[in-house]
């Protein structure tokens, strides 16, 4: 995105773990937080052919236990730990078609992507932090989790809401220890999945992607802003959110959906 902001060095001395800090808004994250100071950690399953030269990289696949197990004695060995986690692993994996096209199997996958294993790497990051009596994690949700369309995203906007559910409880249990935890649901954001996501809507249809994209948005009521948000857009909410200036913020989940959620 062009005009970048002046930004404020105010995450130097922090370390940072972004999941899926690779591609998509999990890229942008990592590169928001750098610019703002943080020593940045970035996981996913495949070595970038364009890696951040700053970001250290890590391979693991976050749904697998043992990968994380690994994850985290790397992470412990050469940096003793994080002070800001971005659970930012997730996406829509499994089909449309409403419950009669989902298995067991796209339940449990999409459980696992969006929910458990976010789930499993906080509980082995938090022994850490709150021995250190500071931290923050962020989670990654979707408008999805408040959302749901049934014929779009059933399993994956179940997930998500679950996710939403076990954020405000962990940041509940956490604040007297000293740790925030924050919830942030992106609405369509323009990423790779996204894009994809949309041409797949539009061959099913038999229309082209532009009349795809407006049937998409009038199914959700529309993005009142007419676009969807840049992954950089995104990240600045979070460059935020894990800032000493946001202290005082936890248990809350931020939309960011130009307009589109039509509650108050
Ligand atoms: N894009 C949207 O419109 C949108 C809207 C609302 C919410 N979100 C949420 O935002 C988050 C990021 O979405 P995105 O669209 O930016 O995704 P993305 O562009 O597909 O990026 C996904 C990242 O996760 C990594 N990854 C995938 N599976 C993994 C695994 N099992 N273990 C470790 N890393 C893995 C990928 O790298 P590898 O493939 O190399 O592993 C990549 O770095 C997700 O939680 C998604 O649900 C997205």
């Amino acid at each position: 995105m062009e005009n970048k902001l002046n930004y404020i060095k105010d995450l130097e001395g922090k370390i940072a773990l972004v999941t899926g800090g690779t591609k998509g808004i999990g890229r942008a994250i990592a590169e928001r937080l750098s610019e703002a100071g943080a020593n940045v950690i970035v996981t996913a399953r495949n070595t970038p052919e364009d890696a951040h030269p700053e970001h250290h990289f890590i391979a693991a696949d976050v749904t697998k236990p043992a990968d994380v197990a690994k994850l985290i004695e790397e992470i412990d060995a050469k940096l003793g730990g994080v002070d800001i986690l971005i659970d930012n692993l997730g996406g829509l994996t499994t089909p449309g078609g409403g419950f009669s096209a989902l298995t067991d199997e796209h339940w449990e996958s999409e459980l696992q992507l969006n929910l458990l294993s976010t789930i499993r790497l906080d509980k082995a990051l938090l022994p850490k932090m709150i021995e250190k009596k500071s931290g923050v994690i962020i989670h990654i949700s979707s408008v999805a989790g408040l959302q749901p369309l049934w014929n779009l995203n059933l399993a994956y906007a179940v997930a998500k809401s679950a996710l939403n559910t076990y954020s405000k409880a962990l940041a509940s249990e956490l604040a007297p220890q000293g740790i925030r935890v924050l919830t942030v649901s992106p609405g369509a954001t323009k990423t790779p999945p996204m894009e994809k996501f949309i041409e797949d809507f539009a061959a099913n249809l038999g229309v082209g992607v532009e009349e795809a994209m407006t049937q998409l948005m009038s199914a959700t009521g529309g993005i009142p802003m007419g676009r969807m948000a840049e992954p950089e857009e995104v990240a600045e909410l979070i460059a935020f959110l894990v800032s000493e200036r946001a202290k005082y913020l936890t248990g809350s989940n931020y939309h960011i959906n130009g307009g589109s959620l039509p509650v108050v």
